[in-house]
């Protein structure tokens, strides 16, 4: 690890406190001098750090600069996190290390990303600061039907992590969109690289992109009826680290016993469609029904007009707009 990167790590593990340059240096391994030169580059990249005489350095609590090591500091366990200032997608960065050889355990977040991608073959809006975007690497060991509830559990990790650190109540709207408050304000994308083999997955990359500000001027008009933001304007200090850390460690603690599906009760209580009528498209055909729950295999169990009972794994479900706030 480079000077400036141990420092910074010494700095996020004692946020708001004031630490002089000796204490840095010594803890750290180096000389006072570099730990002044670290904390001048750290400084021109955007840091606010505090230097008060006689009581030393403090990086201010209400810095939001993503790093390895301001999510680091809330991990359970260890993981190869990377943070960029801009990618195309964070996907597709997951997916290039995937092709070289990274672990499973390797995270890519980005402060922005200038081509999001959203399911269907979307676009998702990734403004820099506001947002949460990430994508986390796995070579699944289970079958391929059992990976296919890989997004699936990734909702619930992302549902129970925004709870979490913001106290605010998630739903997830079948089959892996988050939502507060009628609005949505979470998407998860996995792509998956397939063994022909051994008919199980090479790699799976599950993208999460998460809106956790408002962006300065709104969303774009398109969707602005149905995209929502965790918080307002203002939030915590560290939030995003705080999710993305979170995430991180629910997502691993299901994905370890995932073909247990215990996770599914934690979908089910969450299901924002389960007693709401809903419009879809399945075989080609418009439909409608009422949900009555999602069953062990993460179904959506429909009753049809005609009184029986369809459970989808498949097939747009779109809510009547009369849910919808406009
Ligand atoms: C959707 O709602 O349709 C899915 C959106 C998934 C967005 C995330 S952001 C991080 C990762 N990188 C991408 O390009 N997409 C996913």
């Amino acid at each position: 690890m480079s000077v400036k990167d141990s420092v910074l790590e010494f700095l996020e593990n004692n946020k708001g406190t004031a630490l002089s340059g000796e204490e840095i240096a010594k803890n750290i391994g180096v000389s006072r001098n570099s730990v002044w030169k670290a904390i001048k580059v750290l400084k021109e990249s955007g840091y606010r750090i505090d230097a008060v005489t006689n009581k030393g350095y403090t990086l201010v609590t209400n810095n939001d600069i993503l790093s390895p090591q301001s999510i680091e500091k809330y991990l359970d366990d260890k993981y190869n996190v990377l943070v960029y200032p801009t990618v195309d997608s964070t996907n597709n960065e997951a997916k290039k290390l995937a092709a070289k050889g990274s672990a499973e355990g390797t995270v890519v977040v980005s402060e922005e990303q200038t081509a999001g991608k959203g399911r269907l073959g979307r676009r998702f809006e990734s403004p820099k600061k506001t947002g949460i975007y990430m994508s986390i690497l796995l070579r699944p060991k289970f079958s391929a039907e059992e990976s296919l509830f890989i997004t699936t559990s990734a909702a619930v990790a992302v549902a129970k992590s925004i709870e979490k650190v913001s106290g605010k109540e998630t739903k997830i709207k079948w089959v892996n969109d988050i939502y507060i408050d009628e609005k949505k304000i979470c998407g998860i994308l996995t792509e998956a690289s397939i063994n022909f083999e051994s008919g199980g997955l090479e790699y799976a990359v599950v993208g999460i992109g998460i809106n956790v500000k408002l962006p300065e001027g709104g969303f774009p008009s398109e969707i602005a009826h149905i995209a929502g933001a965790v918080y307002d304007y203002e939030c915590g200090d560290d939030v995003r680290s705080r999710i993305i850390a979170s995430v991180i460690n629910t997502f691993f603690e299901l994905y370890k016993k995932l073909p247990q599906k215990d996770y599914i009760e934690e979908y089910r209580k969450r299901s924002l469609l389960t007693g709401r009528e809903v419009e879809f498209t399945a075989f080609d055909k418009e439909n409608s029904g009422i949900v009555i729950d999602i069953d062990d295999e993460a179904r959506l169990l429909v009753r049809l007009k005609d009184g029986t009972v369809h459970a989808f794994s498949t097939g747009e479900v779109t809510l009547k707009k009369s849910f919808l706030k406009s």
